[in-house]
């Protein structure tokens, strides 16, 4: 049984999909708050929202109460957390928010894990973490990561989190720094979505030179259950 953070957001539904597809059981925690529209969130879950595999849970991942009567109910095997509060830009403006919910919300989600003795924790990072860092390609080794925004700083934060949880506790644990993912159901603040939105709508979008270099990558391959399971635990790396 898998429990994902985040399950009704774009990343997540996808991944649910896959992981019921693959025979999974798996529980979504999501709070379906109004980053964007609660309604695009309920309608990502549509097509499994009845599957026999599946239970949503609407909680909100600060709520320690609530996640740990859920750990104590359902004996999870890993934890993949994707919930947070997304976007460079609005982090500019309620970096407390962002704060309490990407590092202290996973920092209960990781000490529910180790006192359950959940097997493995998936963190989803951001290539945020990065911030303006001259040396190009991007590395995973690069020693210095100066995040630039509170969002990047947030899940560097997360990172070190999950790396004391798996130094201290022995948790197993994979961070994994998305770049941009897009695919249907993107995520209606993102760029390419807020491009796309404009040159349907027969607008002009202006594209700034100054914006970071950076990848995208298609939901296929984030969704791919052959991506999740293999990845390395963080204590392969630096
Ligand atoms: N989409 C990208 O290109 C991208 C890039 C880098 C990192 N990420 C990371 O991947 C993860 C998923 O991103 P996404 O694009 O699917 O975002 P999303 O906003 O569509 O999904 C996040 C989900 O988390 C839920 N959530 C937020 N706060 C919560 C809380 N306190 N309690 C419970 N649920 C909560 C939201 O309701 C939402 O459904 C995030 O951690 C994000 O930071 C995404």
């Amino acid at each position: 049984m898998i429990l994902l953070t985040g399950g009704a957001g774009f990343i997540g539904s996808h991944l649910a999909e896959r992981l019921l597809e693959a025979g999974r059981r798996v529980v979504i925690v999501d709070d379906f708050n109004d980053y964007y529209e609660p309604a695009r969130k309920r309608a990502n879950l549509e097509g499994i929202a009845e599957h026999p595999a599946l239970e949503v849970v609407e909680a909100d991942i600060r709520d320690r109460v609530r996640i740990e009567e859920l750990f104590a109910r359902c004996p999870f095997r890993a934890v993949i957390h994707l919930a947070a509060r997304a976007g460079v830009r609005p982090s500019l403006a309620q970096p407390l928010l962002y704060q309490d919910v990407n590092v202290g919300g996973t920092l209960v989600l990781l000490e529910a894990a180790r006192e359950a003795g959940t097997e493995k924790f998936i963190f989803a990072s951001s290539s945020s973490v990065y911030g303006d860092c001259p040396r190009l390609p991007l590395n995973e080794a690069e020693p210095a990561l100066e995040p630039v925004s509170p969002y990047g700083l947030t899940k560097l934060t997360g990172e070190r989190l999950c790396r004391v949880f798996h130094l201290q506790y022995g948790l197993r644990i994979a961070a994994l720094r998305f770049f941009t993912v897009y695919g249907p159901r993107q995520r209606p603040d993102m760029a390419i979505h807020l491009f796309s939105r404009r040159i349907v709508n027969g607008k002009r979008s202006r594209c700034m030179e100054t914006e970071p270099p950076g990848g995208i990558i298609p939901m296929s391959t984030i969704s791919s259950p052959v991506f999740w399971p293999s990845s390395r635990p963080i204590s392969n790396s630096r």
